[in-house]
């Protein structure tokens, strides 16, 4: 699907009802028509050559109602023997929002379907009586630069695990970075022993497939000379979590293809931000591992010593996440960066305590956590601060080791989780660092929001308007 600036006529008028108010200056017929149909103005309803879409209004903040509007409405469209649609827009900011809906909304994993579903609908035509074409153009690219990476990034989680290996995303980042002209460093298992990433290590030993790190380095083509924020992510990618020798059980390893949305969503965020030219230095670290089982696996009981290190005894092996990146955030830490954030789906815990929609932000700095909610509820996604405490700190201390791969207590555990993470931040960015767990939106089993079935992309949005803001401060 195309957006394009102009108020050429098209097959269909799309027309936006907010508050349940249809507009003024309805003809009689189409008041007729409507009223024929009952419609007050919720949800889709089609008239002639015209389609009216309910925006639905709520008391409490909410940031997607128009974005949600629009994807929920693209099927309906799509469905229709029509080319062109066009829509009218009153400001800047709705039309970002219109954007994202129908370029989010109109994502589809359809790789391993003979059969495609078909759509006539080619074009959609953004027009303003207020705004300027040039700043409506300006809006349609940014938006498109972010959604096509955002779309590259549930394409890759989509694609099943026996595909989409560690070797197969570290070349996946290879070919992108090639396509964007960033730096992308893919380190194989020997390097991992030279580091003494013994923490990574241990997760990908059972797995016949090998672990890669990958170092993405975006940094502006005419830097000016003036200092430019300096940003360190890094994602966890577990291409497949079957749990280890704790093993899940069945009904909890379906969806585990989609423990790699945190190195996905590193990938997509350097994509975009190479494609929009950010004035940031941007890395990614990409921890790729798979947790299998096998006569060499990992154990409970065993002791590993991470990169920085600390001492971890192993009580489960299906808390893997955070072993992999204990050392890919030491190994970040090195970078020196103003910023370290790590996107991951790290825990159940997250999801029970917030729901499927909304990322866990954590972290020692409640300022940045807050201006992190702040920003991604801008951006269209939802994010709430769970604050770290000194008792759930001591629920990983281990009797053998330094610490202990899972707390005492279930109870708290996404936090504890992000605790446990923090131990492996180098001690002069504690204040600039964030953890982002992910497990509850990047995935979903049943539509929401400009979420199809599947992968979403979560975070993406938020951390490039996230290190769009750390280049304006
Ligand atoms: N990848 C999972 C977390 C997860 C759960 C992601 C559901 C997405 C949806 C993680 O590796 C895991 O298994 N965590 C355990 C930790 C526990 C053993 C302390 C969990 O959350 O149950
Ligand atoms: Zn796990
Ligand atoms: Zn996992």
């Amino acid at each position: 699907m195309k957006i394009l600036t102009n108020d050429k006529k098209s097959d269909l008028e799309i027309v936006l009802v907010f508050n349940k108010k249809l507009p003024k200056n309805l003809t009689k017929t189409q008041k007729d028509a409507l009223a024929l149909r009952d419609y007050k103005g919720e949800g889709v309803c089609f008239i002639g050559e015209q389609i009216f879409i309910g925006v639905d209004s709520y008391n409490y903040p909410f940031p997607n109602a128009l974005r949600d509007a629009i994807a929920n409405a693209i099927p309906t469209i799509k469905k229709l023997n029509i080319a062109t649609a066009s829509i009218c827009i009153e400001d800047l900011q709705s039309a970002k929002e219109v954007c994202e809906g129908l370029f989010l909304g109109d994502y589809s994993f359809e790789t391993y379907k003979s059969k495609k579903s078909q759509s006539k609908l080619k074009t959609i035509y953004l027009h303003s009586k207020t705004i300027e074409s040039r700043a409506l153009q300006a809006v349609i690219t940014e938006v498109e630069h972010i959604c096509i990476s955002i779309n590259a990034v549930r394409e890759i989680i989509n694609t099943p695990p026996a595909i989409a290996t560690p070797e197969y995303v570290a070349n996946m980042a290879t070919k992108k970075a090639k396509e964007l002209g960033i730096t992308c460093m893919v380190y194989e298992q020997k390097f991992l022993e030279k580091e003494k990433m013994g923490a990574f290590l241990a997760v990908a030993k059972a797995s016949s497939n090998a672990p890669y790190l990958v170092h993405l380095t975006y940094k502006p083509k005419n830097a000016s000379g003036k200092k430019i924020p300096k940003i360190a992510l890094v994602g966890k990618g577990l291409t497949y979590d079957s749990g280890g020798l704790s093993l899940k059980p069945g009904d909890y390893m379906t969806t585990m293809k989609a423990d790699k949305s945190g190195a996905c969503a590193v990938l997509g965020i350097l994509e975009a931000v190479a494609r929009l030219e950010l004035n940031a230095e941007v890395h990614g670290i990409l921890g790729l591992a798979e947790n299998m089982i096998g006569g060499n696996a990992y154990k409970p009981d065993d002791i590993l010593i991470a990169r920085n290190k600390k001492s971890i005894e192993v009580r489960n092996t299906d808390a893997e996440g955070r072993l992999v990146l204990a050392d890919c955030l030491s190994y970040a830490s090195d970078l020196k960066p103003d910023f370290l954030l790590d996107i991951a789906t790290l825990t159940g815990a997250c999801v029970v305590a917030l729901g499927d929609y909304s990322i866990g932000v954590m972290g020692y700095n409640a300022k940045l956590a807050e201006s992190f909610n702040k920003i991604a509820f801008s951006a269209g996604e939802l994010s709430a601060t769970l604050p770290f405490n000194p008792y759930l700190r001591k629920l990983f201390n281990s009797d053998v080791a330094d610490l202990c791969n899972i707390p005492s207590s279930r109870y708290g555990s996404a936090i504890s989780a992000g605790m446990f993470l923090g131990e492996f931040v180098a001690q002069e960015l504690q204040q600039k660092w964030l953890h982002l767990d992910i497990a509850g939106p990047a995935y979903v089993e049943k539509a929401w929001g400009v979420n199809p079935f599947g992968a979403t992309g979560a975070s993406v949005r938020s951390i490039v308007e996230f290190i769009k803001h750390k280049i304006k401060d």
